[in-house]
């Protein structure tokens, strides 16, 4: 891979209403629906009344033709406290053999995929490799971050210096593909459900959070998980050899943060103003009705349009469904 992986020039953040066949829409929901209860019993052995789908994750070769998948769960346990977990197909025969016995079913994740790539190019838009999906229903919401390049460190620790790293030891290799672009089609999110989009980016995948020092909590998980690829309390906006661009070096606006925190009843437990430090809104892209697509650069930061969770309760009661893509140069 030559020295620069990334395209400087960023593809426009969009929204198109109407973007694919609404039958693919219902069958999406309903397939969301038929499966959640077959997967609670036959492979989680829970309750389903238990059990929430948050990701039902596939990947596709250059050809349309699915390599992998994974369906990740959110769960009440018995002492009601909430729990996660996850089922993929590279290691675990019976969910193999369970794609297999639903396969008629699963086929409608292939279908949207191809309608996506067809439909991109429609409205002029590169489709590039469409090579990961998702069905997401999320419970909660999380940081603001990229979804550019792996680093080849992003497993590691922090190393005591930056400068300790060299090029070779984080820059991607001939093997990673170069991020493109990503959207969400509402499948059956409320209209004021949606994506932030921030005028900052960076061509590595990472999260920010300047509300919180780098050990404390993040979704990535405790400390030291991931923090190589996390910017925090006192962390300088340059790593890698990279910078995050426009990067403002002050508080997210006053006007900003009520933008994003429109229809948002509980400000603190969300998202705190300090969160988005050195950050500017770009766009609120809202879900809007079924069928309506919103994408973005993957090297934009974004996040989650923040909204209520109160987990325990209502695991069931909030649909936030939509389907994913991320798409690669080619
Ligand atoms: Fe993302």
């Amino acid at each position: 891979m030559s020295d620069y992986f990334y395209n400087e020039n960023l593809y426009e953040t969009v929204e198109h209403d109407n973007f694919v066949d609404p039958a693919l829409i219902t069958g999406l929901k309903d397939f969301y629906n038929y499966i959640t209860p077959k997967f609670a019993e036959e492979i989680a052995h829970m309750d389903p009344a238990r059990l929430k789908i948050n990701d039902i994750w596939a990947s596709f070769d250059k050809d349309g033709k699915e390599t992998a998948s994974f369906i990740c769960f959110d769960y009440i346990n018995a002492v009601n406290s909430a729990g996660s977990g996850l089922f993929r197909s590279a290691d675990n025969e019976e969910y193999r053999n369970f794609k297999e016995k639903y396969k008629n079913d699963f086929n409608i994740i292939t279908e949207m995929r191809d309608a996506v790539h067809a439909n991109l190019i429609k409205l002029g838009r590169d489709p590039g490799w469409i090579w990961t999906t998702s069905i997401f229903n999320f419970n909660k919401p999380f940081e603001i971050h990229t979804d550019g390049v792996d680093t080849l460190v992003k497993g590691q620790n922090r190393p005591e210096k930056w400068e300790d790293l060299a090029p070779s030891d984080y820059m991607p290799n001939e093997e990673t593909p170069p991020a493109a672009h990503q959207g969400l089609i509402n499948i059956d999110a409320g209209p004021t459900a949606g994506t932030v989009t921030f005028n900052q980016w960076y061509p590595y995948s990472v999260y920010l959070n300047y509300g919180v020092e780098i050990e404390g909590k993040w979704s990535v998980g405790p400390a030291p998980k991931k923090r190589i690829i996390c910017f925090g309390k006192g962390d300088e906006p340059t790593r890698f050899g990279e910078h995050i661009r426009n990067f403002t070096n002050a508080p997210l606006s006053d006007e900003d943060y009520a933008r994003i925190m429109e229809h948002v009843e509980d400000h603190t437990r969300v998202f705190k103003q300090e969160e988005g430090y050195g950050t500017s809104l770009e766009k609120i892209l809202y879900f809007g009705e079924p069928g309506k697509l919103i994408s973005w650069d993957s090297k934009r930061f974004h996040k989650t349009k923040p909204f209520n969770h109160f987990y325990q309760h209502k695991l069931h009661s909030e649909s936030r469904m939509c389907y994913a893509y991320m798409s690669t140069t080619l």
